[in-house]
């Protein structure tokens, strides 16, 4: 449901703001998306609550979430944006990123907070660095007023996300961001999400990859922990999950696609791959190769689907 009691969302008309963070492409986040977090922390949030930033990298997100608060006319100067991250080059493509835009040598495992340090210089007097492995991360800070997740991914850490992040959202107010929400890798988020969807507004539906949605009412601990079932989750449960965000996109005219990619790995996952490549046939029918402006990723993620399931 769209609700129109919220500051304006001025990131969907300007996304000029994120073009430096783009230029020094020291970062794993669109313009949209760096936008909305540079808006969201100037302009939604009190300035007087902690914003959590789950998975920093190099600091695309965290220079524009904390140049944000720092322009917020009702920042009281001692509010922070905490940023959870091991700061290593232990996952995913992280050295190769490193390797290929700023440093040759970089190794497999070597530690990155310089250069995290050094795209958030600016915004230095904002942020508090976490450093370490999220699974074994706690937040003993109070409530806070935006969570935004690029973190999430394995379903273990998603789990650390629901049971001990979520919980001091402040309901009213609070923004949850997901960063991978348009991106099929991560289907565990999904189904947490799908659960625990009427808990939520739908603010933006899609900004690049990310989704806005803001908390209407506290999650009782044990929804949180059902959200975050994932190895045991019986296969049709999980396709219900992800058909009820499947109903809301729909029912306010969003865009479907990246969610039925989804929807097609959780049939790979229930023994259906038949099932799957029709529906990314269907998929690729009905939106055709997406323009690169707005779907860079839209066709190889299609491809990826369709490989695991031949
Ligand atoms: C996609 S990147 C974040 C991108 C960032 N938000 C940006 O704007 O460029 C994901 C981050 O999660 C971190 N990460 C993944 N697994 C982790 C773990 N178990 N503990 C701590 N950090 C982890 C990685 O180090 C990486 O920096």
């Amino acid at each position: 449901m769209q609700t129109i009691d919220h500051p304006p969302m001025t990131w969907r008309d300007d996304q000029k703001i994120a073009w430096p963070m783009k230029k020094l492409g020291h970062a794993q986040l669109g313009a949209a998306e760096g936008a909305m977090l540079y808006y969201i922390a100037r302009d939604w949030v009190s300035g007087r609550y902690p914003l959590l930033e789950l998975g920093s990298f190099l600091g695309g997100s965290a220079s524009l979430t904390g140049a944000g608060l720092m322009a917020n006319p009702d920042w009281d100067g001692t509010t922070r944006l905490h940023c959870f991250d091991i700061f290593e080059a232990k996952f995913g493509d992280m050295a190769e990123f490193i390797r290929t835009r700023i440093d040759p040598d970089f190794r497999e495992g070597e530690d990155f907070q310089h250069l995290f340090e050094a795209q958030t210089a600016e915004v230095a007097p904002a942020i508090e660095i976490h450093k370490g492995d999220f699974a074994e991360a706690r937040w003993d800070g109070g409530a806070v007023d935006l969570v935004f997740v690029d973190i999430a991914k394995t379903a273990e850490l998603n789990r650390v996300v629901l049971e001990r992040f979520l919980p001091e959202l402040r309901p009213g107010p609070g923004l949850l961001v997901n960063q991978d929400f348009h991106n099929a890798d991560n289907p565990w988020i999904h189904c947490s999400l799908g659960h625990l969807i009427d808990y939520f507004e739908l603010m933006e539906p899609r900004a690049d990859d990310s989704i806005l949605l803001r908390l209407r009412e506290p999650i009782p601990a044990q929804a949180l922990a059902e959200a975050g079932r994932w190895e045991d989750l019986d296969p049709s449960d999980a396709l219900a999950r992800v058909d009820r965000l499947l109903s809301l996109f729909r029912e306010g005219g969003h865009d479907t696609r990246y969610i039925e990619l989804v929807r097609a790995r959780l049939l790979i996952r229930g023994g259906d791959a038949g099932g799957a490549l029709a529906l990314v046939d269907e998929a690729l029918e009905r939106f055709g190769p997406g323009d690169p402006k707005e779907h860079f990723f839209w066709l190889r993620r299609c491809r990826a689907v369709q490989q695991e399931a031949a």
